[in-house]
């Protein structure tokens, strides 16, 4: 009997579709393409996907790409999500036991943040939160400092909003970058993070909706960790006892990102640190890992 000449299955397209990949010139995007009709055949074939289900998701999909722009980034927000922004940290950032570990970069990164000197806040509003002092050392995996490491924070504001997607903050508010010292010290002022949702008007929101998942992020700080010759570390410092710690929208916490904010509120620590009131401190120390930075992540949001 002659085999026929056209696919009569599932697993027949599959292959057809695998081998019209086969010319791709460049290898890494014949593998990306041939393993991604792998492996979304294999998701239709296991759930049964109706053509009206994928006519749904094709109108979601551009539901996502309608509602961006230069400050919302649907799509990474899905990924983030789904885990899947945490799955290629995992996969591409591992680090040995003591390093600084990374986290998801997030879609309100801005770069070229501007400079702050040591022990400067990064927050240019009175009312942005609670004072939060962060201090100290930037160090190799032997224990040596780094000086002039470069640090990269960025926060949202007490109303729980990065300043590109509001209007009524000043720009580049909760934004900044210093410089190690000679000794690898650091010192800034910034305001205790506060949990704060992320956009459930578009696809991500129906994502969550859909799972009765809440949108809350665990309270966190962003910080880039960078320097000549060692790998640079895109991650997040979370605040110890946040309620959604355990549960966090895009599953960005490491335990080793989970750090206690120490609470101040005495005369003498308000002279000790010159900050009257209700304020927190943070001792963070980020060890970086001798080498080229690899995969290096080339992102940054407008504002809005
Ligand atoms: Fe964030």
């Amino acid at each position: 009997m002659t085999p026929p000449v056209a696919p009569t299955t599932a697993a027949d397209i599959t292959q057809a579709v695998l081998r019209s990949f086969d010319q791709t010139p460049d290898p890494r995007t014949k593998q990306l393409l041939q393993a991604a009709v792998k492996h979304l055949h294999a998701f239709a074939t296991e759930v049964n996907l109706t053509t009206n289900e994928l006519i749904r998701l094709a109108e979601i999909l551009t539901a996502a790409g309608k509602i961006s722009d230069a400050s919302r980034h649907e799509f990474l927000l899905m990924s983030d999500v789904m885990g899947l922004t945490m799955v290629v940290d995992y996969n591409t950032n591992l680090k040995p036991a003591g390093a600084f570990e990374s986290s998801v970069l997030g879609p309100f990164y801005r770069a070229d943040a501007p400079w702050i000197e040591m022990g400067g806040d990064i927050c240019r509003q009175k009312d942005a939160g609670t004072p939060t002092f962060v201090s100290g050392r930037v160090l190799s995996t032997d224990g040596s400092p780094i000086p002039g490491a470069v640090l990269d924070i960025w926060q949202a504001a007490d109303n729980g909003m990065y300043e590109n997607t509001d209007a009524s903050q000043a720009e580049f508010n909760c934004r900044g970058r210093l410089r190690a010292a000679d000794d690898g010290s650091y010192q800034f002022w910034t305001t205790k993070p506060v949990p704060y949702p992320i956009p459930k008007d578009g696809p991500a929101g129906l994502i969550l909706d859909g799972a009765q998942r809440h949108n809350m992020r665990a309270a966190h700080i962003h910080v880039i960790v960078e320097a000549p010759g060692y790998e640079k570390v895109i991650s997040e410092l979370f605040v110890a006892g946040d309620p959604y710690i355990d549960s966090d929208a895009v599953f960005g916490v490491k335990n080793s990102l989970v750090v206690q904010f120490v609470r101040h509120d005495s005369s003498e620590d308000a002279t000790r640190y010159g900050r009257p009131g209700l304020f927190y401190t943070v001792t963070y120390d980020f060890v970086l890992v001798p080498g080229a930075t690899r995969n290096e992540v080339k992102f940054s949001a407008g504002r809005a």
